[in-house]
């Protein structure tokens, strides 16, 4: 069973929100970590909340789309705490609207932080953890509505089946390897992000999403558990999430099933 003490996170948009959640969570467990954020202020504020929790903390200003503030929080990783272990590539952005409603410069912009943020990390972090050999994980913050193609969330929504998709990849990559990978799908996490939302919807709306939502500290704790038990999806919550994976499996073997019809 993993254990946690002594060895050493990085969670990119660990300032706020989830990232922050799971910032907590690997403090909790005796863990150094590692925050980056783009938001110096959010940053400042964060190492000052998780460093009542523990000194083993750092923040670091990065942007996961520039390779040059990643690799310059590599070092200073390395230099505070030695090899790192597990990489949290979780800094995200909204971007949903209809498909012609999306300007690309949304496009570009919500696909090179979603996915290639991601791929930066893994092409950075990932030899070096190959290299030092001990037990280490990957886990990509994706969205349930990387799963289940729900509402009309163009870009955000493609970006992060793309970061299933990837990462499924990687598993297969990393197969007999000391690095394992998990994908985290949370469908309505309680982060700034839907606080905003809950201030511009419908009463009806506002309860359905509070019935939904998850604490980013709960979804902290489900992060470690799933690198205990290597579990490769990690989702969030399994009740109105249940329904639309079922019917998103249902769907695809209808459709299999209409044009091959089963034999037996
Ligand atoms: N909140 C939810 O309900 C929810 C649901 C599904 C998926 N997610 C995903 O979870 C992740 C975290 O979202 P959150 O809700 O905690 O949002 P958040 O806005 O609270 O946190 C995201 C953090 O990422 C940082 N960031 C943005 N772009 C960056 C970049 N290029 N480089 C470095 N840092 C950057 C932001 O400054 C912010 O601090 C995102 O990938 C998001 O898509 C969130």
């Amino acid at each position: 069973m993993e254990t946690f003490n002594n060895k050493t996170a990085f969670i990119t948009g660990g300032a706020s929100g989830i990232g922050l959640g799971i910032a907590k969570a690997f403090l909790n467990s005796g863990a150094n970590v590692a925050i980056g954020d783009i938001n110096k202020e959010q940053l400042s504020i964060a190492e000052k909340e998780l460093k009542t929790i523990s000194g083993n903390v750092i923040s670091l200003t990065i942007d996961t789309t520039d390779l040059s503030t990643l690799e310059s929080a590599s070092k200073t990783i390395s230099d505070s705490f030695g090899n790192l272990h597990y990489l949290c590539n979780n800094a995200g952005i909204p971007g949903g609207a209809k498909i012609l409603e999306t300007p690309e410069e949304r496009w570009r912009l919500v696909h090179e932080v979603n996915f290639m943020g991601p791929l930066n990390g893994i092409n950075l972090f990932l030899p070096q953890m190959l290299e030092h050999g001990e037990s280490s994980h990957i886990v990509n913050t994706s969205s349930f509505s990387g799963i289940h193609g729900h509402g009309n969330q163009s870009a955000y929504g493609s970006s992060k089946f793309a970061l299933v998709g990837m990462s499924e990849f990687l598993r297969n990559d990393l197969k007999d390897s000391n690095v394992s990978v998990s994908v985290l799908c949370p469908h309505v996490v309680d982060t700034p992000i839907i606080g905003g939302l809950k201030k511009r919807v419908s009463e009806n709306v506002l309860k359905m999403i509070k019935d939904m939502e998850v604490s980013p500290i709960t979804v902290g704790e489900q992060v470690l558990n799933a690198i205990r038990t290597k579990e490769f999806y990690i989702f969030c919550d399994g009740v109105h999430t249940r329904q639309m994976l079922e019917a998103r499996c249902e769907s695809l073997l209808e459709a299999m099933d209409r044009q091959f019809p089963r034999r037996d």
